[in-house]
């Protein structure tokens, strides 16, 4: 920081600003941020974005894990703890030390949270399988209420729906959820609204990231409509788990785009990808990047170690918490976008930049 130095001479200011020019001369610059320096984190905050992890509480005894989830991640999901099932196993007791501990992790690293999810169909009790009707219907919109209300203000978006399509049609899951009519989505949404106005809203899918997919065209609907009639939705969440059978689409861009200029932020929320190549890990970031709301991307564990799917080693660190060459790919990425003065600031209405 220099001092403007009001010197009086013939010559007025001009002897200041160069006095100014010269202690900044002399001033050391700050180091320019070095790759070493850079974490996944802090190169998609240099984009308006941020990058995040899926956390299980059982691991945060782990150093490796810890050290490597804190230091590179700016958003944590849990990845099982705010489930149905781990929050109100039993109906009206709630159960929210497992949700609470990882959230305070992301708190002391300064980190934000996605709450993981409200209603979904592996994700239910078996006390809530036996109801039916009405009564279901209100214990539904009450674990809503009660678990938004528990983590209000801690909570950056919520996946309030997860996965409520079914795969390759354009038809809604059949589950107890789709039983107790048809509107129960729009009602989820409407009772999270009140239950923490400040949280994000988001419907969260795998499934979706083809445009041409039926099951992204049924959501894009549904998104269309609730958008239209003021339903309350503020993101999408695509999932984006990719393998050699179901690799990166095409067509991911448009979807991306065509969901943010409904009006709603796009989220890739589970990325990872069999085998982590480091050309899809790229396509992936460099889609998200070119969508202004798509506002941040989230892969989906930390180590191959800790994926659901560890068999395929579909995340950036191996087993033993080293880089995989996906993990530059993905830093050049984000830091190639950074370092060209492209910082898109804060995630704007969708148009590609
Ligand atoms: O906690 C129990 C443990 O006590 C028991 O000994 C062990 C053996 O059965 O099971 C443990 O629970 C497992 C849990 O993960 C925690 O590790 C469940 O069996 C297992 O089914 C559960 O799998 C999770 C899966 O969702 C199903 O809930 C995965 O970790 C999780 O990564 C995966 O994540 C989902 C997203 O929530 C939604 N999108 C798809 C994604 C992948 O399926």
């Amino acid at each position: 920081m220099t001092r403007r130095i009001r010197i009086r001479t013939r010559t007025g200011l001009v002897a200041a600003t160069a006095l100014t020019a010269l202690m900044t001369l002399s001033t050391p610059a700050a180091p320019a941020a070095r790759p070493a320096d850079l974490t996944l984190g802090a190169a998609a905050a240099g984009t308006g974005r941020w990058f995040g992890t899926a956390i299980a509480g059982y691991k945060l005894a782990d150093p490796v894990y810890t050290g490597i989830a804190a230091r590179e991640f700016s958003m944590v999901t849990p990845e099982n703890e705010m489930t149905f099932d781990a929050t109100e196993p039993r109906r009206g007791q709630f159960s929210f030390a497992p949700g609470d501990r990882i959230v305070d992790f992301a708190g002391a690293n300064g980190q934000r949270v996605r709450g993981h999810t409200l209603l979904w169909h592996p994700g239910l009790p078996a006390w809530l399988v036996s109801l039916g009707g009405s009564e279901l219907r209100a214990a539904l919109m009450n674990h809503v209420t009660q678990v938004m209300r528990h983590y209000q203000g801690r909570i950056d978006s919520w996946d309030v729906v997860n996965e409520a399509y079914a795969d390759g049609t354009g038809r809604r899951r059949d589950s107890i959820l789709e039983r107790t009519g048809g509107d129960w989505i729009e009602v989820a949404f409407r009772t999270a609204r009140v239950a923490d106005p400040a949280a994000k809203l988001c419907y969260n899918d795998y499934g979706i990231e083809d445009w041409t997919a039926a099951k992204t065209q049924a959501v894009y609907a549904m998104v269309k409509d609730f958008t239209a009639r003021g339903v309350p939705i503020d993101c999408v969440g695509f999932e984006s788990h990719f393998d050699h059978l179901s690799p990166v689409p095409a067509t991911y861009g448009t979807t991306l785009r065509n969901f943010a200029d409904l009006g709603v932020d796009v989220q890739i929320t589970e990325l990872d990808i069999e085998a982590a190549p480091p050309a899809a890990y790229r396509q992936a970031v460099r889609t998200c990047l070119r969508v202004r709301r798509c506002t941040g991307i989230t892969v989906w564990g930390v180590r191959d170690s800790d994926s659901w799917r560890s068999g395929s080693t579909p995340l950036l660190f191996d087993a033993a918490g080293d880089k995989k060459p996906a993990y530059p790919a993905v830093l050049g990425e984000l830091g190639l976008n950074c370092s060209r003065g492209r910082t898109l600031g804060p995630p704007r209405p969708g148009r590609p930049v």
